[in-house]
């Protein structure tokens, strides 16, 4: 069973959460003025991790699309199939490798990939989805173009305490020892957008298109109360995720684990207090900033 990822890179949770505010419904009309998605299209989402991205685009065709899912790590799909059998979405998740999958040829009407392509070798992985999309079907690279997070008026109000500080100066030198998932967590595989519209131009795709959607989130807008919450979640996320490789990691000793369960209460600290003044009505105006990379191309007729 391999659950590299999901134990040592992205937490399942703190992913989730991360992906739940990046593809919200809220922002459906941006992502499908550029997607070219369709009613009942047949889609697979590669390296879908815990599935976000599936669940989310299902929703914005209120389950009028073919969605399918396929990841490398079981715990991500073990994850995805328990969400979709609770929550009902029809959606079939495959654990497999992107770059080598047992689909048929032309299976697909559209292929999408959100942050994989740097992970893996980039050759295979489009190749691959040449052979299992149809003609005329689509193939969506996206990528996190700009990301930044606007804490600045929380960090005035609610500080990062000196012990919280040590703590995760102990627990980035443990990470930087551990370096087989340091070597991993680097984005080797990362290529300019220019290089890889070249790319899928010498793998004989066409119609080649880059585009950027803009996602914007602050918890004090007027909006939905879970909204608000989820953008306060994805402020602490981050910084939990660090902590839960640690635990994962059978190498680090009980004390280190014992450090990584005190950071892991620190940052829940600072997250309540967060939250209190949320509920206060306090405004802070703190807030999240990502650009959505996107690079669409069309297996063309031959
Ligand atoms: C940065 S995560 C992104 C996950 C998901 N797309 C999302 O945005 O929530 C990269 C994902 O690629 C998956 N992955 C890496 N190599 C893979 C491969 N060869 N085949 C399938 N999935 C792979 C990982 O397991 C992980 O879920």
């Amino acid at each position: 069973m391999n659950t590299f990822w999901s134990k040592n890179i992205f937490g399942i949770d703190s992913l989730k959460t991360i992906r739940d505010f990046r593809f919200n419904i809220r922002f459906s009309e941006l992502y499908l003025q550029v997607l070219p998605i369709q009613r009942g299209m047949k889609l697979l989402d590669l390296g879908c991790g815990p599935g976000s991205f599936t669940r989310c685009v299902y929703d914005w065709f209120q389950g009028d699309l073919q969605v399918e899912g396929l990841d490398l790590d079981d715990g991500y799909i073990n994850f995805c199939t328990e969400i979709a059998a609770r929550d009902h979405y029809n959606i079939a998740y495959t654990v497999g490798d992107a770059c080598n999958t047992s689909f048929s040829n032309e299976s697909f009407e559209i292929t999408t990939s959100y942050t994989v392509a740097q992970h893996v070798e980039d050759l295979s992985f489009f190749k691959e989805q040449y052979r299992i999309l149809k003609h005329g079907g689509y193939i969506v690279v996206m990528d996190v173009g700009g990301y930044s997070e606007n804490i600045a008026s929380q960090l005035e109000v609610i500080p990062i305490s000196q012990e919280e500080f040590n703590v995760l100066l102990a627990l980035k030198i443990v990470d930087e020892q551990n370096n087989i998932i340091k070597a991993k967590r680097h984005n080797k595989n990362r290529k300019s957008d220019y290089m890889t519209m070249n790319l899928l131009n010498d793998m004989g795709f066409t119609d080649i298109l880059h585009q950027k959607i803009k996602i914007f989130g602050s918890p004090d807008n007027p909006q939905s109360d879970d909204f608000s919450r989820l953008i306060i979640n994805n402020f602490y996320s981050h910084y939990i995720d660090l902590a839960i490789s640690i635990l994962n990691n059978d190498n680090n000793s009980d004390d280190i684990k014992h450090l990584a369960n005190i950071y892991i209460d620190l940052v829940n600290e600072r997250k309540a207090k967060r939250i209190e003044m949320y509920e206060n009505n306090k405004k802070l105006w703190d807030s999240i900033e990502t650009d959505v990379n996107i690079i669409i191309a069309k297996k063309g007729f031959i």
